[in-house]
């Protein structure tokens, strides 16, 4: 596989994002076919992955899109997936933005403020159209995750503070162009211990026992994403246990009569599917430890900068077993070009001994890595490698 994979990469530059395209077919037609079994609807987190050959794959086996600006909305439409299957959430949409998902008649805002709902109440009415509205609830649910990537806290900017919920109610019923549809939770990402969302359940379960004992029915109960990976050992599951995930709220949820279940899946949809490709420019041997300086840096990978974030670093030249007697291990600080200490992918990491320009791949890159990587040091745009 190796040989192949440097045959396939020998004359691309680098550094390069590497999508395994039938890796994201099946991990789409198994969350699919794992939701189905309950009738869930998954939107794909477009923040997690925009890149419009990944965006066309999942679109055309037949997930919704959950957006957070109007240009996502924009590319979600033009990457094939229904405008009626588009949620928008965000806690500051503008005035355009507002606009161009009442004009493509998207399923549902995902509201997050009082003063939000007066907008989008003026800009509907001003179209002539309806809005459907999910309250998005902080459920105060502590996702145990890394604290930047928690938000279901009371302490976080997102969601409907419980204390305004009844001003947001009034204002939908005294607006006819606002239009109640549901409730949407998000409590984090990242998270790979099932009883954080057993917790959501429970919240989730009191929150619909109160709108209904209210008189409220609302179809739509969107419970968000945040479902983690295995970041240690990518192939060992390359694709997540979305039966279990599914299964749990099938098991704990507490449905009233017709009512559907949604979900915003980002990461795990995608994270294993790509990696980030780069070269060993240098081996420079310090006094304490060697550094392998790589062509690839935090501006093209931010997530270990960023969250001090761990993903698993691989040699990619050749297929090498590391036990092996016949192997030389050395090991190495990886880091990229940028002028920043925290440019570093991995402290202290076993490879074999490197040498300039051999292939180093950089493991579960396919969430949150392209998206936000930038020019910083005006760096060259990325290169790609697709795997059909
Ligand atoms: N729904 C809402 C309202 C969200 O805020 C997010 C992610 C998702 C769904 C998708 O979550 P996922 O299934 O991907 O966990 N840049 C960070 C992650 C930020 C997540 C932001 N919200 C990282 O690299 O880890």
């Amino acid at each position: 596989m190796m040989q192949q994979v440097k045959e396939e990469l020998k004359n691309i530059p680098t550094p390069l994002y590497y999508y395994d395209l039938p890796l994201l077919r099946e991990t789409v037609d198994v969350v699919k076919s794992a939701a189905d079994r309950y009738g869930y609807k998954v939107h794909y987190a477009i923040k997690a992955n925009n890149n419009p050959r990944i965006l066309s794959e999942i679109s055309s086996l037949g997930l919704g899109a959950d957006c957070v600006s109007g240009t996502e909305i924009e590319v979600a439409i033009a990457q094939g997936f229904q405008s009626s299957e588009i949620v928008f959430a965000g806690v500051g949409k503008t005035d355009r933005e507002i606009e161009i998902a009442l004009k493509n008649n998207i399923l549902a805002f995902n509201v997050e403020s009082v003063q939000e709902i007066e907008v989008i109440g003026e800009i509907a009415q001003s179209l002539d159209t309806v809005a459907n509205i999910a309250l998005r609830i902080n459920p105060n649910v502590d996702a145990k995750t890394h604290h930047y990537i928690t938000t279901g806290l009371d302490e976080n900017k997102f969601g409907i503070m419980t204390h305004e919920l009844e001003t947001c109610l009034t204002l939908i019923q005294n607006n006819a162009h606002l239009k109640l549809i549901g409730l949407h939770f998000h409590v984090g990402s990242q998270i790979t211990d099932l009883n954080v969302f057993k917790r959501l359940c429970v919240k989730v379960n009191e929150w619909n026992q109160y709108f209904y004992d209210k008189g409220y029915t609302l179809p739509i109960l969107n419970l968000g994403g945040g479902l983690g990976i295995n970041y240690m050992e990518p192939d060992e599951e390359s694709i997540v246990n979305f039966s279990n995930f599914f299964y749990l709220f099938h098991q704990l949820l507490e449905l009233k009569q017709g009512q559907e279940v949604h979900f915003e899946l980002g990461r795990s949809i995608v994270a294993n599917c790509g990696s980030l490709v780069s070269r060993v420019l240098y081996i420079k041997n310090g006094l304490k430890k060697n550094f392998a300086i790589l062509d690839a840096g935090m501006t093209e990978l931010l997530r270990p900068a960023l969250y001090q974030a761990f993903h698993k670093i691989e040699y990619w030249s050749e297929e090498t077993d590391l036990e092996s007697d016949k192997v030389e291990v050395e090991r190495y600080d990886v880091v990229g070009p940028i002028c920043e200490s925290s440019d570093c992918f991995g402290k202290e990491v076993n490879l074999p001994k490197l040498k300039r320009g051999d292939l180093i791949a950089i493991r579960s890159a396919g969430a949150y890595g392209e998206v936000m990587s930038s020019r910083y040091n005006l760096r060259q745009p990325l290169n790609y490698f697709y795997k059909e």
